[in-house]
């Protein structure tokens, strides 16, 4: 089936315009910053070793399909966070949301240069393969990875291997076009308008270098009206940015239904 590639012009036009005015000082990776005391309603449990990752666990248990979240910047306590993973092992699928940052996410006016340097995704993407080896010992033996910002680059590297059969990426950081030569696997790209780390004009690339590869399934959106962070740290009193976030859930849903088999 041919891939689509749900692109509006404008909206990539209006990015190439807005985009160049924007400080590099200040990076939307790092903008509102989840509420860890907004939780609570949570269908899982944090369990302190799957494979040695401390993790949030969710789901159907016995399910033969499992989802891997990779979290952005603030790891794996965010409340939203959770939210989605519940949705996710709700449709059906076993849910892990593993704390790749050792208990040392990113907080609010830490160095950001210097905490990329201790929490690489690439070298956490390495670091992860025991999961992998576990919940296939465990009889998940169809797997996706679902990543948010920092997480979007650790799914690309992840699918780069066998580790997986599908990603799912939401507003990524540090992904390229090389990663894009490199993977192995169906990606869904999911980004935003207003998102200046992974701007539209970037996930144009992106899908241009997939496009000119045979036999890697992929599919890119672009949503209108919201930045970088409009999945899984969304303003829960914004219904636009609600409804938005559960629009990406269902197509990161959509994608793992069509392969993850
Ligand atoms: C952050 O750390 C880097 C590397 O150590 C350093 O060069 C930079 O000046 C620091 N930035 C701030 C704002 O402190
Ligand atoms: C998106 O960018 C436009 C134009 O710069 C701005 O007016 C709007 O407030 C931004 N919206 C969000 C959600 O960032
Ligand atoms: C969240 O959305 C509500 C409703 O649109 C708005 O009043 C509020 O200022 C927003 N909060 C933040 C932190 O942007």
């Amino acid at each position: 089936m041919a891939p689509a590639l749900l692109y509006p012009c404008l909206v990539f036009l209006a990015l190439l315009a807005g985009s160049a005015t924007t400080a590099t000082s200040h990076s939307q990776c790092l903008d509102n910053p989840p509420d860890l005391t907004a939780g609570g309603a949570e269908a899982g449990v944090v369990v302190n070793d799957l494979a040695g990752f401390k993790a949030y666990v969710t789901g159907a248990s016995h399910s033969d399909r499992a989802v891997v979240l990779a979290s952005d910047f603030y790891g794996f306590e965010a409340p939203l966070l959770r939210k989605i993973a519940d949705k996710v092992g709700e449709a059906g699928y076993y849910v892990v949301v593993p704390d790749f940052f050792n208990g040392q996410p990113y907080t609010e006016g830490a160095n950001r240069t210097e905490w990329i340097q201790a929490h690489s995704p690439v070298k956490a993407a390495q670091d992860a393969k025991p999961i992998f080896e576990a919940l296939r010992k465990n009889r998940k033996s169809v797997v996706g990875v679902g990543g948010y910002c920092w997480g979007g680059k650790f799914a690309v590297e992840v699918a780069k291997t066998s580790e997986v059969e599908a990603i799912v990426i939401s507003h990524p950081s540090a992904v390229t076009t090389d990663d894009m030569t490199e993977i192995q696997h169906p990606i869904e790209i999911l980004g935003a308008q207003n998102d200046t780390v992974t701007p539209p004009k970037l996930v144009y690339q992106l899908v241009q270098t997939l496009r000119q590869r045979s036999g890697i399934p992929y599919y890119a959106k672009i949503f209108p009206g919201v930045a970088h962070g409009f999945a899984c740290r969304y303003n829960t009193t914004n219904p636009f940015a609600v409804k938005t976030a559960e629009q990406a859930l269902a197509l990161m849903l959509d994608w793992f239904h069509k392969h993850l088999k």
